[in-house]
This record gives structure tokens, C-alpha cells and sequence, in this order.
């Protein structure tokens, strides 16, 4: 199965592809995830990365389409993978098109994780993360025990640096002015599919896999 996670910031992508990885056996494929990792080893990826996700802005699309063209060609996505946050403008969708064209496959689908403004601002207001373990909470959704404490491992939660409230707003006229055109251009691919994103995590993953199901994947 190869699928496309698509959604604004906060639309719940990442908590999905995780699930859904699990669930199907397949690597999700975050680049936001790569760009973070490569960040906190401080590697020349990171570096260059680290000033445009600081303020909301996307990482140029040489950088990102590099990253996707190798890691696609990993072992573990010959069973197929999720992408999720990826791609963000029409080229990198076209580069993914030629990427997958160069090795005989093609993408299943696409799915639109379809949400409303104040709920995904909520979800990224109150996100807190470990900064050990990376164990996610939400301060609306899921609270950790003990304030600003990891459930998990007992180290500090901290905010992600992008989830300050000027850069998500930057972060959502982005979405709108480069990301959201893609709606159109897999549309006419005849690849697209809306899920309703509002509604408990679990609850999110059934229209999901409903989607699935209905599509024989
Ligand atoms: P990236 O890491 O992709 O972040 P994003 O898409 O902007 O935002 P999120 O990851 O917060 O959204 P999500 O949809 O994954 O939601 P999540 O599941 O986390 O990108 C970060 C930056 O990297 C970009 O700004 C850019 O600079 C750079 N970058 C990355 N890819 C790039 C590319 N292709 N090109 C150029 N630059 C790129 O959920 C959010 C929160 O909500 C969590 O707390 C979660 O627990 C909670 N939640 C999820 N679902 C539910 C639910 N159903 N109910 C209640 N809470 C929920
Ligand atoms: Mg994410």
C-alpha cells in the first residue's frame, strides 16, 4: 500500500501514519520527523533545515525531495509506505510521481485529513512533547499525570519549537498558499479521498481504514 497522509499542520497526520504503519506492516515516512531527528544530531541536513521550520516556512524542495527520492528506495518501503508531510507543493509532487515512475509503482491513494481551524489550533496550542522519549500529550486531549511531566519516563515535556503561536499561524498560510493547491492537482489524478478529521483519534483511524476497505487496499 502506498498512501499519502494530506491535511494542515495539527490535521492529525503524523498520529494516523503511526497507526496505520502499525496496523499494515509499512514504514511511515515523515519528513518532518527526518528533518527534527536530523536537527537534534545537528548534522548539515539539520542545520540548513533548522531556520525554516523556526519560523513556519517549508524546507527548500531540493532538500526534501532528496531526502524522499533515498529514503523510498530503503528496503522497508518495497511493501509500500505512508507519507506523511509530504509532499507540500506541486513540485515535490511531481517529483515524487518521477521518483515512483523510476521504480515501477505507483501511489494508491491520497487522504485528506479534513479539519476546522479552531480544533487544529487547539491541537497544536496544547501539544507537549518529551523531550527524552518523545512521548506526545495534549494538554486539552491528553493530559500527562502530573503537569509538564512524561507519563512515560518521568522527564520534562516541552513545547516543539514550531508550535509557538506566530509560526503556526505562518505555518497555516503556508498550508493555504503552497500545500492546499495539491488538493487540486490529485483530484485530477483521481487520487484524492476526504476523511473527517474531527472526533477522537480512534475514531479518525475507522473512517480511515473505511477508506481503505472501500478502496480494496
Ligand atoms: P511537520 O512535522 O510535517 O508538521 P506539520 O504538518 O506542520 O504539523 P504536525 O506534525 O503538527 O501535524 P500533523 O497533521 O502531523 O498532526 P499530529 O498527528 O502531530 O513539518 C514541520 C516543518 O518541517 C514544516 O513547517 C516545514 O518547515 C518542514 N517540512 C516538513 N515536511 C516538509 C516538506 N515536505 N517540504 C518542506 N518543508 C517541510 O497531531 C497534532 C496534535 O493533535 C498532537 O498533539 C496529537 O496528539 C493531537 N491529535 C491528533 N489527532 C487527534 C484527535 N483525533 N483528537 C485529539 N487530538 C488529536
Ligand atoms: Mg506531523
Amino acid at each position: 500500500m502506498r498512501l499519502i497522509l494530506f491535511g494542515p499542520p495539527g490535521a492529525g497526520k503524523g498520529t494516523q501514519a503511526k497507526l496505520l504503519g502499525q496496523r499494515y506492516g509499512i514504514p511511515q515516512v515523515s519528513t518532518g520527523d527526518i528533518l527534527r531527528e536530523a536537527i537534534k544530531k545537528g548534522t548539515p541536513l539539520g542545520l540548513e533545515a533548522k531556520g525554516y521550520m523556526d519560523r513556519g516556512a517549508l524546507v527548500p524542495d531540493r532538500v526534501v525531495i532528496g531526502i524522499i527520492e533515498e529514503r523510498l528506495q530503503d528496503r522497508d518501503c518495497a511493501k509500500g509506505f505512508i507519507l506523511d508531510g509530504f509532499p507540500r507543493t506541486i513540485a515535490q509532487a511531481e517529483a515524487l510521481s518521477l521518483a515512483l515512475k523510476r521504480l515501477r509503482r505507483d501511489l494508491d491513494c491520497v487522504i485528506n485529513i479534513n479539519i476546522d481551524h479552531e480544533e487544529l489550533w487547539k491541537r497544536l496550542t496544547g501539544r507537549r512533547v518529551c523531550c527524552k522519549c518523545g512521548e506526545e500529550f495534549n494538554i486539552y486531549y491528553k493530559k500527562p499525570s502530573q503537569d509538564n511531566i512524561c507519563d512515560k519516563c518521568g522527564s520534562g515535556l516541552i513545547q516543539r519549537d514550531d508550535d509557538q503561536e506566530a509560526t503556526i499561524e505562518n505555518r497555516l498560510r503556508v498550508y493555504k498558499e503552497q500545500t492546499e493547491p495539491l488538493l487540486g492537482y490529485y483530484q485530477k489524478e483521481n487520487k484524492l479521498k476526504t476523511a473527517a478529521g474531527q472526533g477522537d483519534i480512534p475514531s479518525v483511524s475507522q473512517k480511515i481504514y473505511q477508506i481503505l476497505e472501500e478502496n480494496g487496499l
